[in-house]
């Protein structure tokens, strides 16, 4: 399927053909990164900025290098010594930006919608690296190739979703795709972390991690985000840890191929053991060098990148 959007936002308004068509891409630019040159010239001439207003190290470096990869030039706007100091708007800093005549930006931002928002008003395609408690789609694209890969077809397939639901982009990117692609999704938290409703975004809901966990082909441990809560939402962080926590004790006697994602950063000892984050069921790390490739896939499709031809992924 051809790819005719402009700008990555959101996976709720996606198709299942175009989230199987940004996953495809995917593949094909996995192996740029096996070459002992890692680079091709797909992006050449094009300029990427990226425009990160929150705290992050993995999600900007892994975007970083996905621009590096494809030949783009790449501009990285650090915000916090920047005009919005200076009391400057989102979209003046932006149109600003624009001026130079860039291609890309790549946003992430503590408000719900601002992707869009800019989307609408700038010619310039924009992906949205996670947008307040929003959406996350590359991360959740970057989760679903890793389930895809190591599972094949997801049609049927039991994911949980386990942590902070009320609070995670993550977790929403996640429902929205898995669900498309046909997967069955349980989400398990204390009450207090289930947003009201979520019933109707085609999932089931447990507060018990025992029990979603024994029927599950992969489990996604999210972090407690903390600086997203506006009170207390449980007890203690102790027993969370308890009754939530993924430790060793409590996958042992699950099927070697069931799988512990987590899309970081991870919290020791808090939703995940040590020894499960390095142990065998994880593919933690697998995320991580998966996420490039899907990366590429996505700066390559919005830029205009249609044919994976191999004169235009170069040698
Ligand atoms: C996630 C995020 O920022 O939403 N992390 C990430 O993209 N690496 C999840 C999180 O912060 O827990």
């Amino acid at each position: 399927m051809a790819w005719t959007k402009k700008d990555l936002l959101d996976l709720e308004y996606l198709t299942a053909e175009e989230i199987t068509t940004i996953l495809d891409t995917a593949r094909s630019f996995y192996e740029v990164s096996t070459r002992t040159i890692k680079k091709v010239p797909a992006l050449r001439g094009k300029t990427v900025v990226n425009l990160f207003y929150e705290a992050s190290t993995r999600t900007r470096a892994s975007f970083e290098i996905a621009e590096k990869r494809l030949s783009a030039d790449v501009l990285n706007v650090n915000v916090s010594v920047s005009s919005v100091t200076k009391g400057e708007t989102l979209l003046d800093t932006v149109k600003n930006l624009c001026a130079y005549k860039i291609d890309v930006i790549v946003i992430r931002h503590s408000v719900s919608g601002s992707p869009l928002y800019l989307a609408r008003n700038i010619e310039a395609s924009v992906i949205n690296a996670g947008d307040g408690a929003h959406e996350h789609p590359t991360q959740a694209l970057l989760d679903i190739y890793t389930l895809r890969e190591r599972l094949g077809e997801l049609k049927g397939r039991q994911i949980a979703i386990v942590g902070d639901i009320a609070h995670s982009r993550v977790a929403r990117s996640n429902i929205w795709g898995l669900t498309k692609l046909g997967a069955k999704v349980t989400v398990v938290a204390p009450p207090t972390l289930v947003p009201r409703d979520i019933e109707r975004m085609g999932v089931a809901v447990s507060h018990r991690l025992d029990e979603a966990i024994a029927r599950a082909d992969a489990v996604n441990m999210l972090r407690i985000q903390r600086e997203r809560e506006k009170q207390t939402l449980f007890p203690s962080l102790r027993e969370y840890s308890k009754l939530f926590g993924l430790d060793e004790e409590k996958i042992k006697d699950l099927p070697e191929g069931m799988l512990v994602m987590h899309p970081g950063p991870i919290n020791r000892g808090v939703e995940i053991s040590g020894a499960v984050a390095d142990g065998p069921h994880s593919v933690i790390l697998e995320q991580v060098t998966n996420g490039l490739a899907v990366r590429m896939a996505v700066l390559f499709l919005v830029a205009g990148g249609t044919s994976l031809h191999p004169e235009s992924l170069g040698t």
